[in-house]
């Protein structure tokens, strides 16, 4: 997996400064870039010249399917629009899934030097260091951070009024563009929680491992455990997990 990792991060690195092809996907602004589907090749690669026959689930090529029970579900650069925009927050992002539970997350950003990795039961570590989730309990004095959809859609849960309440209560919330960094942080104590309204499985399989593994919580909005495949996350150091979760349903 590391090796993998690695693979897509030097891409992210070579394109970087440009120039590269950018083009639009389901909005104007849900941008893909030469380099993101770069990195996907050089992913793809490394993992089927050792696993073959391995299923994979990566954001630009789809599903590669298999009977494998081995699934690897790759977002080849999480934070396009940053990447795009040579914003440095931007990253790869690798879990593995066996029989259905996620067992190995790894998420790169080349540009900070930092690569966040998680086993099943083994912790979570930043650069080989174990990272541990905040232990800040005090919902009104922590740090939140948050993404939003790339297109309205007024059947999603509506990420205004959410956002609304937030601000109202005055608390501090950041936005930073990639979804697997803003788990990356919760996981090493960075921000105290984290809530999206829509991701994709390529978004989170990798960082809400990596979150469980430093001691935090990852649920969908109404408090039952994650999978990737559900659209709504919320991830906390699970002190303040509950009063995030009544936040976000205007309990
Ligand atoms: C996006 C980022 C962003 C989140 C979007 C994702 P992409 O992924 O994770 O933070 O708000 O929902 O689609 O398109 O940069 O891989
Ligand atoms: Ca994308
Ligand atoms: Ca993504
Ligand atoms: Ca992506």
């Amino acid at each position: 997996m590391l090796k993998a990792t690695e693979a897509g991060g030097k891409i992210l690195q070579q394109y970087f400064n440009g120039p590269f092809e950018v083009s639009s996907k389901s909005s104007l602004n849900d941008l893909v870039t030469e380099a993101d589907k770069q990195s996907e090749k050089a992913i793809i690669e490394v993992i089927h010249s050792a696993f073959p026959d391995h299923f994979i689930l990566s954001e630009e090529v789809g599903a590669i399917a298999s009977e494998s029970n081995i699934k690897w579900i790759i977002d080849p650069i999480d934070g396009t629009v940053n990447f795009a925009n040579g914003v440095p927050i931007c990253c790869v992002s690798i879990g593995v899934e066996k029989d259905g539970e996620m067992i190995l997350g790894a998420v790169y950003n080349p540009f900070m030097n930092e690569l966040f990795v998680a086993e099943k039961g083994k912790g979570a570590t930043l650069n080989d260091k174990p990272i541990q989730v905040s232990k800040n309990g005090n919902f009104n004095q922590c740090l939140l951070v948050t993404g939003f959809p790339y297109k309205w859609e007024e059947s999603l849960n509506n990420p205004m009024v959410v956002f609304e309440r937030i601000i109202k209560m005055g608390l501090p919330v950041r936005r930073l563009g990639s979804a697997a960094i803003d788990l990356c942080w919760v996981a090493c104590g960075r921000f105290d929680g984290f809530y999206e309204h829509h991701l994709q499985a390529w978004d989170s399989a990798a960082g809400f491992l990596i979150v469980e593994e430093a001691g935090g919580k990852v649920t969908d909005y109404n408090g039952n455990r994650y999978s990737p495949y559900q659209k709504t996350i919320l991830a906390t150091n699970g002190h303040i997990h509950q009063a995030l979760q009544d936040l976000v349903n205007g309990k």
